[in-house]
């Protein structure tokens, strides 16, 4: 039984064959509706989410699957004090896969440990996001064509930002990338991330704190959201929320084929004036994510070959 709690479970061929099998899916999506007939999908979702969960659900519904799960703990007996652990043994008898979001960093893992179906890890707490990170490796695979040789700037939260954390622990495995890191001094990566993840990687990485800096620089840039619910004092978030704002002037120095991610939700770090432009295609993103959890589930059901 395989579970996806970080982007390491997988190796770089499987998450190669994954996008492989997402492309595959995306051509002919009609070819896989029934893969999943009679099949569970539950979601469990301990924190505030649009896109992961819906995104998940609309995968599993596209199999032929179907959905049950809660978006909101407190209408689940977690509000009595039920466990993660137990939770999960329980749900492991309605379900044939978890999908799992937790405000805690760990709490996936412990999911998996307690699992007797597959477990993934829709986000745990600042620590990772590895569907985020399918969803913007298969989205950079797309339009891009090549996972290595490039040239991608993180802008924004990088210390509390999962998304992040995950996807450069996915690029580091690709050849010649290289990272510029755009935030506050009070945002930067975690040191784990710089030394272990980055320095041992041997790619050449760089801090900044200007985007207009390195903006013209890039094949990708990656925008992620301060977020709020991370910060412990208010006053902190107020004064780094408007640190970076990608707006029609700033592209105008990036180069015609630069591309902008970003996880979403946005709060007011890209202008909306950006949305018409070309290189945005953060709402793309969301659709190639689609495509992406359905090759996953596929994959850890073990049903990929099925087609
Ligand atoms: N990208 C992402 O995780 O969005 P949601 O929080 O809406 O799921």
């Amino acid at each position: 039984m395989r579970h996806l709690i970080s982007p390491q479970d997988f190796s770089v061929e499987e998450i190669d064959e994954l996008l492989a099998l997402a492309g595959r899916i995306k051509a002919d999506p009609k070819k896989y509706s029934h893969v999943c007939d009679g099949l569970k999908l539950a979601t469990l979702f301990y924190e505030p989410s649009t896109r992961t969960r819906l995104s998940f659900e609309t995968a599993m519904i596209n199999l032929g699957g179907s959905i049950i799960g809660f978006s909101d703990a407190a209408n689940s007996s977690v509000s009595k004090g039920e466990t993660v652990a137990d939770t999960i043994k329980i749900i492991s008898i309605f379900a044939d896969i978890i999908a799992i979001r937790h405000p805690k960093e760990g709490a996936a893992l412990v999911a998996s440990q307690n699992a007797s179906v597959p477990v993934i890890n829709a986000g745990d707490g600042g620590h990772q996001h590895p569907t985020q990170t399918l969803t913007d490796l298969n989205t950079i695979y797309s339009l891009k064509g090549r996972l290595g040789g490039l040239k991608v700037g993180f802008c924004g939260d990088l210390k509390f930002g999962r998304t992040v954390h995950s996807l450069i622990n996915a690029l580091v495995r690709y050849p010649d990338n290289e990272f510029v890191l755009i935030s506050p001094d009070e945002l930067r990566v975690p040191s784990y991330i710089k030394n272990e993840v980055l320095g041992n990687s041997g790619h050449k990485f760089t801090e900044v704190d200007k985007l207009e800096q390195v903006i013209g620089d890039l094949d990708i840039l990656y925008m992620t959201r301060v977020q709020k619910e991370r910060f412990f004092n208010e006053e902190d978030y107020i004064r780094l929320k408007d640190r970076f704002i990608l707006d029609a002037e700033k592209m105008k120095i990036a180069s015609p084929e630069m591309l902008v991610l970003h996880p979403l939700p946005r709060v007011n770090e890209i202008a909306v004036e950006v949305d018409s432009d070309p290189r945005a295609v953060y709402f793309k993103q969301v659709e190639f994510g689609v495509y992406a959890r359905m090759a996953l589930i596929l994959m850890l059901l073990g049903l990929d070959k099925e087609v």
